[in-house]
Formats: structure tokens, sequence, C-alpha cells
């Protein structure tokens, strides 16, 4: 008989962009989403600890948060499970959002993510910007996924944040990801628009994780407080998501 594989530190996921908009929180739930269907034990983080909306999103009425984990309280005690597979640390709860976000926060989140769990993957939702919090996380994450749009200020909010990430971790794993793309042909268009400004100027050239196409039943499916994939999970965007998640993980397994 072999034994069961020992609990490791989750690999860390970060969802980051520089504009805000750009369907973060909505691709971060997701991607937990179809992870969590190919079987990952998946935990997600709300870290926009401005905007919380995680909860939202997912319609969920949170009684603890990441506030209890910056108080010294564990992962465990500070998660909970959701009916769409996975684990959400939620950015807020009745009892108070969390306030001074800073370095001693970041360094907190990291410890606790950093110790061996009974979660694979932790995805943490970043918010917007290039506050020191998110930057820090962003910087300690295995993997930075940076969400842009076809849009140009999206695209140079992307830039400066790949900019940002090279400087604090050179050589870091980053990949692009496209959203609300108009079609996967533009998204790919934009997509190489970024890599080439990558290239020129920080001399490297981040791989395209994916493109997501802009999909009405996103709108939807939060109006509606429910995931995507459980409300449509046909939806384009749904399975662009999906391929993401496929690829995502087969790259480091
Ligand atoms: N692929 C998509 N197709 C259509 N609309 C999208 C898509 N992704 C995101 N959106 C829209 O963008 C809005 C902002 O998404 P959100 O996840 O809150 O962004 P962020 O976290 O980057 O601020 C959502 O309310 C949703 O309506
Ligand atoms: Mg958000």
């Amino acid at each position: 008989m072999t034994a069961p594989p020992r609990p490791r530190a989750p690999r860390l996921i970060a969802i980051a962009s520089g504009k805000g908009g750009v369907g973060k929180t909505w691709f971060a739930i997701t991607l937990a989403q179809a992870l969590a269907a190919q079987r990952h034990r998946v935990l997600l983080v709300d870290c926009d600890v401005g905007l919380a909306n995680v909860d939202v999103q997912l319609g969920l009425d949170p009684d603890r948060d990441i506030a209890a984990l910056l108080k010294g309280g564990s992962l465990d005690a500070c998660a909970m499970h959701v009916a769409a597979g996975f684990d959400v640390v939620a950015g807020r709860s009745g009892s108070g959002a969390l306030s001074g976000a800073d370095q001693v926060a970041a360094e907190r989140i990291l410890d606790a993510l950093a110790a061996p769990s009974r979660w694979e993957v932790a995805i943490l939702d970043l918010g917007a910007g290039i506050e020191k919090l998110q930057r820090r996380l962003a910087s300690a994450a295995d993997t930075l996924m940076v969400l842009t749009t076809e849009e140009p200020t999206a695209l140079t909010d992307a830039y400066a944040c790949l900019k940002l990430a090279e400087t604090d971790a050179p050589g870091g794993d980053r990949r692009i990801v496209v959203n609300m793309a108009s079609s996967r042909a533009n998204g790919e268009r934009t997509a190489a628009v970024l890599q080439k400004s990558c290239a020129r100027f920080l001399g490297v050239t981040p791989p395209l994780a994916g493109v997501v196409r802009r999909d009405a039943r996103v709108a939807d499916a939060i109006r509606r407080q429910t995931p995507l994939l459980t409300r449509h999970p046909t939806a384009e965007a749904a399975r662009d998501v999906e391929a993401i998640a496929g690829s995502l993980l087969a790259a480091v397994a």
C-alpha cells in the first residue's frame, strides 16, 4: 500500500491587472470552479480588501473572513466551503472589513498560505493597482496571471503590472489572460501587442494563458449571484476558462 501524499503548501496563483473592472474577480471564481471540477482542491482568497466582492458574486453571507486571518486565525478557521466545490476566504464579513492593508497583512497572508494544508491550489483575487499589499502578493505567487481586455487603457495598465512584477521578482512565472475578447483571434492579437512591449522593454515574453470571449451570460450569472459554470456551463466564456484551467496545472504537474 502506498502512503497517502503528504500535505504540501498550496501552489499560489495570483490574479492581477492594472485596471479595475477587467473581470479579475469573475475570472478567479470561474477558474476556481473549473479547477475544482477537474478534481483539484482549491482555496480562493479574496485579497481585494478595498472592494471585496467574491462574496457578492457568489451570493455568500460570510460569517468569517480574511480579517480573522490577520488576527492570527488559521486558514481552516477562516475558510468556508461553497456549493461550487471549492473553499473561500471572503474579503469581508458582517463583522467588519479588513483595514491596514499593508506589508504586515501581506506577510501574514503569505505565512498562512505557506503552511502545508489540504489545498493544492490557492487562487488570490488581487485588487487593481499597485498598493503594497497587492504588489507583495503578486511577487510571492508561483504564477501571476495578468488580465487585460482589448482596450488600450487596460493594455497599458497590464504592461505596468507586468513591469512591476518583473522588477519585484525577475524571471517569475507570469501569464497573460485577455478577457472580454471580441473573438479568439482579436484576443490573440491583443496578447501579441502586450508580449511585444514586454519583449522589447522588459526582455521577457509572458506566455498567453488564454483568451476568454465576451459573453452576455457572464453578466447574467453575476446578476443572479451564481457562478457561471453552475448557471451556464456551456457558455463560451465558461469553456474558455475551463481550457485555461486544464493547461494551467498540466503545465506545472
Ligand atoms: N468574459 C466576460 N464577458 C462579459 N462580461 C464580463 C466578462 N468578464 C467580466 N465581465 C463583466 O465585467 C464586470 C467586472 O468584473 P469583475 O470581476 O468585478 O472585475 P474586477 O474584479 O477586475 O474589477 C462583471 O460585472 C461582468 O459583468
Ligand atoms: Mg474584483
